[in-house]
């Protein structure tokens, strides 16, 4: 098997997964993920954030990272090693251990009838991760990572934790078995406001002391903004926009990216999306389309848009895929890029 260089965590390349949907006696295809590409660095832990609308793909793409969900087409690779390549065994053993979920709904991973600490128990015998007397010594380390100790947790089934606990609890289970990819799937989102800066502080602080990297699924820009360092802005199953998350949501480049950015009301980061009200009537019509995703709703649409995919083009310290930035059509874009060029000085 070929090896890629070990500098590579998490290569992403073409990823594409094609959904048949039923219209009437008919099914129609759609790209859910389309050619989506993206790498995770393993020299350096980071924050990578997907965000992006309602049904644009984001936990399809998540899923299939996780291999949960088999790919249309495309490359994934973990560690230099193809995910699809890998045996059931390999999977097992390797694969799931370094690459962990935790999901949006912090009690869907506990059974109710189940004690809290079983599934921690559970999850350290399962991968081997300490010896049975050392077993309290390991899980209450690991509680710790995560602001709990065993001490808090043990004994107690899982309604008689907050959701901020549970979500806690769900973070540490997915520590246990040392991973080096945590995949988080709006992992703050049914958490009350109040405790979603405390859950997402502690993100960060197992990317910095644990080493960590994680890839963060989110609505939430503001978010997004404040703690990851990479983001990549999702649109009908394309990546639109890929870079540093300053330079992205500092000066955002593509029309889409500045419109999720100027619908954040100041005073409201836990607002999602204003353009949310229309999506319903755009769902499928929008994946389906010829030309740019976005077309329909851009307020700098031009002619070539209509009809031809956007390529992918390198500026200002990103990646976007516009037209607007390409050099045959730079010049129609006149208002688009002084815009974001007197936002730079
Ligand atoms: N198993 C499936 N079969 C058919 N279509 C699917 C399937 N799973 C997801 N979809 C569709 O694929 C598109 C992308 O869905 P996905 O759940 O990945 O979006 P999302 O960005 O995670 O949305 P949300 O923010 O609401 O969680 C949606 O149109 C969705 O209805
Ligand atoms: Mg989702």
């Amino acid at each position: 098997m070929r090896q890629q260089p070990s500098s590579e965590l998490l290569r992403v390349e073409n990823l594409t997964k094609i959904f048949q949907i039923r219209h009437g006696f008919s099914t129609r295809e759609f790209r859910a993920v389309d050619d989506a590409a993206f790498t995770l660095t393993a020299a350096k832990p980071e924050i990578f954030t997907i965000a992006g609308e309602s049904g644009s793909g984001k936990t399809t793409l998540a899923r299939m990272v996780l291999g949960m969900e088999q790919p249309s087409s495309g490359i994934l690779q973990y560690k230099g090693r193809n995910i699809a390549d890998l045996s059931l065994g390999e999977k097992r053993a390797w694969f799931f251990k370094e690459v962990q979920p935790v999901f949006q709904d912090p009690f869907a991973a506990f059974s109710p009838l189940k004690k809290i600490d079983h599934y921690l128990y559970e999850t350290v015998h399962n991968y081997k991760m300490a010896k049975k007397s050392e077993t309290d010594d390991y899980v209450n380390e690991v509680l710790q990572q995560v602001g709990l100790t065993l001490a808090e947790v043990r004994g107690r089934y899982p309604n008689e934790l907050s959701g901020g606990q549970a979500q806690r609890m769900a973070v540490a289970r997915a520590l246990l078995t040392n991973p080096s990819l945590i995949v988080a799937d709006e992992p703050v989102s049914m958490l009350d406001a109040s405790l979603r800066m405390s859950v997402v502080n502690m993100f960060r602080d197992l990317k910095e002391q644990q080493q960590v990297s994680i890839l963060y699924i989110t609505h939430d820009l503001a978010t997004a903004y404040y703690f990851a360092d990479r983001i990549a802005v999702m649109l009908r199953g394309w990546i639109v926009e890929e870079g540093p998350v300053e330079k992205v949501l500092g000066s955002p480049l593509h029309p889409y990216t500045q419109n999720l950015k100027e619908s954040i009301p100041q005073a409201d980061p836990d607002h999602a999306w204003s353009s949310e009200v229309d999506l319903a009537i755009l769902d499928t019509d929008e994946y389906t389309r010829k030309g740019c995703r976005y077309a329909g709703r851009c307020p700098h649409v031009m002619d070539v848009c209509r009809h031809t995919e956007p390529p992918n083009v390198t500026a200002q310290g990103r990646t976007v895929k516009c037209f607007l930035y390409t050099e045959e059509h730079a010049a129609d874009a006149a208002p688009v890029q002084s815009a974001v060029d007197s936002s730079n000085h």
